[in-house]
């Protein structure tokens, strides 16, 4: 890999301390970063680089079991104190970065990570337009820079339109990486291969043979020190407008004519496309929002707070495919389990033979479980040994650490490589992100009218509310664990 240089924007934040730091030490522990690199962070609090790299060795516990490797890895970080809004931060920060392409005596490319809170995007972006740093080093040529932005990108249609037009000001499109890890879970890019490249599933996926499908996204934890971002947010910005379409366009799309960045971004915005909005009034029936009890006294959270922590909804796809297919999704902090999967539940038909003996009550299965134990596993109905003709379900299985070993990158460990070899098929495109913002905004719109006694409250270490039991079962199906 040639030298690069990544500017971290939120230096000291979460997702640089659980995400970035991390990809980025067993990417060098891989011996995957190339020989020259320069990470620097840009932040706030004072910090001397010798202070930063104790932070993150002491406080953060980086160093793990890679230890031999942190004295190594650690020479490449540096620290730039600065204000999002003030020029002279980002000053200093260019003289350094002059520095680096002085030093490998080449311009070397330039990765600029908004890692902050969104509220600080504009002020970042507006700032480095400014400062000349988004032009890189003195080519005049943008292709020496990158910008990698992370989710949620804008707080609802609008915001994320305006954002848009901020960005395409100051890069070109191709230098813009807007992330969303889950596009880069191994599981999920997966799914093409496992929907297309084995012949037995492609004919009976669709309404045909598919009853409905489940989407879910449990976490254990609660929202992990970052009340003061989350509240503003809610689970639905925070989750559902980005991973948990990209899981639902990853069962729904088409197959893309190749596998070429734009027609897979093509196929993948077709099919967020086709997801039929919600109209306000109708966000009663098909939205259930929830929050855990004891939200409130969390630190950084309004004590009236009404951010749902909980949210489940009943969605349709208006393809040939999927048209009346429901998609039963929900996403909660402080659940019974620590699980994200996809079930796909199959028309059950219990044949006539069997009638007399009795067939269960949901047949075939498909989950594609994304964490953990990542793998894939169908239902299938079998005859009971010690029976005349007892039904009964089993399991057959298949999980990536059994086939595989460990060998999975972790997401973030994907997307930087992408990034630095500028592949953006694995980033959203905007018009994904249009058609995304344009359902979730008429669900708040829709919960903007509603009264505050729609947002129930749920025990923590449970699968949410009763609602989305009654979500599900007005349908007739439960939610299947
Ligand atoms: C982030 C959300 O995008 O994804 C977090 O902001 C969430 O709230 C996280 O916990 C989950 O990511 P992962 O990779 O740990 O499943």
């Amino acid at each position: 890999m040639s030298s690069f240089v990544i500017v971290i924007f939120g230096g000291t934040g979460n997702l640089a301390q659980h995400k970035l730091f991390p990809a980025l030490y067993s990417l060098f522990a891989k011996g995957k970063l190339g020989k020259k690199f320069y990470i620097v962070s840009f932040s706030r609090r004072k910090f001397s680089d010798e202070d930063y790299r104790k932070l993150l060795r002491d406080e953060w516990g980086l160093t793990g079991s890679r230890n031999t490797n942190w004295e190594a890895f650690v020479k490449n970080i540096y620290y730039s104190q600065g204000y999002f809004d003030d020029i002279s931060g980002y000053k200093e920060l260019n003289k350094r970065l002059n520095v680096f392409d002085n030093e490998v005596g080449a311009c070397i490319t330039r990765l600029f990570y908004l890692a902050t809170p969104p509220d600080k995007y504009l002020s970042i972006l507006n700032k480095l337009k400014e400062s000349k740093l988004a032009e890189g080093c003195g080519q005049g040529s943008e292709k020496w820079t990158r910008l990698a932005i992370e989710k949620p990108f804008g707080k609802d249609l609008e915001s994320s339109i305006e954002l848009d037009k901020t960005l395409a000001d100051i890069f070109e499109e191709k230098q813009i990486y807007r992330v969303d890890h889950y596009l880069a879970k191994e599981t999920v890019q997966n799914m093409l291969a496992f929907r297309f490249a084995n012949g037995i599933f492609e004919p009976i996926w669709n309404k045909k043979y598919i009853d409905h499908v489940q989407i879910t996204f449990a976490e254990k934890k609660g929202i992990a020190g970052r009340g003061s971002f989350f509240d503003g947010i809610g689970i639905l910005r925070d989750v559902a407008q980005n991973h948990l379409l990209q899981l639902l366009a990853a069962i729904t799309m088409e197959a893309p004519k190749s596998f070429s960045r734009e027609s897979v971004r093509d196929a993948r915005a077709a099919a967020i496309k086709a997801i039929r909005a919600i109209a306000p009034e109708n966000v009663y029936k098909q939205v259930v929002r929830a929050q855990y009890e004891g939200y409130r006294n969390e630190k950084g959270v309004a004590p009236n707070s009404m951010t749902e922590t909980f949210v489940a909804m009943q969605l349709f796809v208006d393809t040939w495919r999927f048209k009346g297919v429901p998609f039963y999704i929900r996403a909660g902090k402080k659940m019974a389990e620590n699980i994200v999967e996809i079930k796909l539940v199959f028309i059950q038909t219990c044949h006539v033979l069997f009638k007399e003996y009795g067939c269960p009550e949901i047949g075939n299965v498909l989950t594609i479980r994304i964490q953990p134990n990542e793998g894939i596993r169908m239902r299938v109905v079998v005859k009971r040994p010690d029976s005349k003709l007892s039904l009964d379900t089993v399991d057959m299985k298949f999980t990536y650490n059994e086939v595989f070993g460990e060998h999975i990158d972790e997401s973030y460990e994907k997307l930087l490589l992408d990034i630095f070899s500028g592949d953006q098929m694995l980033f959203n495109r905007s018009d994904e992100l249009a058609s995304s913002w344009q359902l979730i905004s008429q669900i708040m719109e829709g919960w903007k009218k509603q009264a505050s006694s729609s947002l129930s409250v749920y025990t923590p270490g449970t699968w949410g509310p009763k609602d989305a039991d009654e979500l599900i079962g007005q349908d007739g199906k439960k939610w299947i664990s």
